[in-house]
């Protein structure tokens, strides 16, 4: 998979992908990052990618033309070029303003590079997303980041000052995102958001390739095999309820001890230890979340008996 994102701070990027998963995973190929600097694609002499918004007010709009350039550099035609079924072009991946993420110092860069030579080959426009990041989007959930998964290619352009021309968004974006209900300085910490929730899905990524089904928004819990080790997993972990909370050693600390149902061995005992623990904090934290989530008969019962308690 594949991640284009077009950005007016690509230096903002080189910690985040230099580090943790999201490094490994470039350094082994699993995933390749472009950044691309939009000045890049500007023609005067003070690289100008914003101007005054028509009809006044405060601040500046980031200007269509180096977007759109920068998007054909890409071979991202407009929406209704693309949905004509047209093919993507080729030879143009690597491209002006496009950097590594990894700097050149670094033994992975290697990797990485090799990578993006990869990534050049013809790639369906049905593969590829084009997502403008925004307070104004939809929604960025964990449902999406596993779409995103599923996509070969993912392009993020990442607004600045108060947005971005609407007509970019209109003639190129398949989507607006939003990672929540605040304003952010711009797009390039969303994306950055969007880049680690999509890639820590895809197969390989993380080490345990089951944890990222287990935890909070993790699948449903029907499409969760068993533990075949015996040891309980949360097949109760996700179905739409948040995570269960984890210890490790010391067993006690702070003056507070490891709940003695995880120290004993009862796996069934566990299960149902983290099932109600679950629902608590869900409870607590997300109540939204209930409504939606695949609550059996035990856990109505669960439910009932935590909101008893709280009267
Ligand atoms: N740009 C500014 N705020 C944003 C947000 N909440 N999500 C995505 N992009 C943004």
């Amino acid at each position: 998979m594949r991640f284009e994102i077009v950005t007016i701070f690509p230096e903002f990027f080189t910690s985040i992908f230099e580090n943790g998963i999201l490094r490994r995973a470039l350094a082994e190929g699993l995933v390749s990052v472009g950044v691309h600097d939009l000045r890049a694609f500007t023609h005067d002499r003070h690289r100008t990618v914003d101007d005054r918004p028509f009809g006044g007010g405060e601040g500046m709009v980031l200007k269509p033309e180096p977007l759109a350039e920068a998007l054909a550099s890409l071979g991202i035609q407009p929406k209704a070029e693309r949905l004509a079924g047209e093919k993507l072009d080729s030879g143009s991946v690597l491209c002006q303003g496009t950097t590594s993420v990894v700097p050149e110092k670094l033994p992975i860069e290697r990797g990485a590079l090799a990578l993006e030579g990869n990534s050049t080959k013809q790639t369906s426009h049905q593969r590829t997303r084009v997502i403008l990041l925004s307070a104004q989007g939809r929604p960025f959930t964990q449902a999406m980041a596993r779409e995103l998964a599923a996509t070969e290619r993912v392009v993020l352009v990442c607004g600045r000052y108060e947005g971005v021309d609407e007509r970019i968004n209109q003639l190129y974006c398949d989507m607006e995102l939003s990672i929540g209900d605040y304003v952010l300085s711009g797009g390039e910490l969303a994306a950055a958001v969007v880049v680690d929730a999509t890639m820590r899905l895809l197969p390989g990524v993380l080490g345990n390739e089951a944890s990222s089904e287990f935890e909070s928004f993790g699948v449903a819990d029907a499409e969760i095999a068993s533990a075949e080790d015996g040891v309980p997993r949360s097949q109760h972990g996700a179905g739409g309820l948040l995570d269960y909370p984890h210890y490790t050693r010391p067993a006690e600390f702070g003056g507070l001890r490891v709940p003695e149902t995880l120290l004993n061995g009862d796996h069934a005992g566990i299960r149902r230890w983290r099932r109600e623990q679950q629902l608590r904090k869900t409870l607590a934290n997300r109540p939204d979340l209930l409504e939606g989530a695949a609550l059996s008969k035990e856990d109505h019962k669960l439910l009932e008996a935590i909101r008893l308690k709280l009267e």
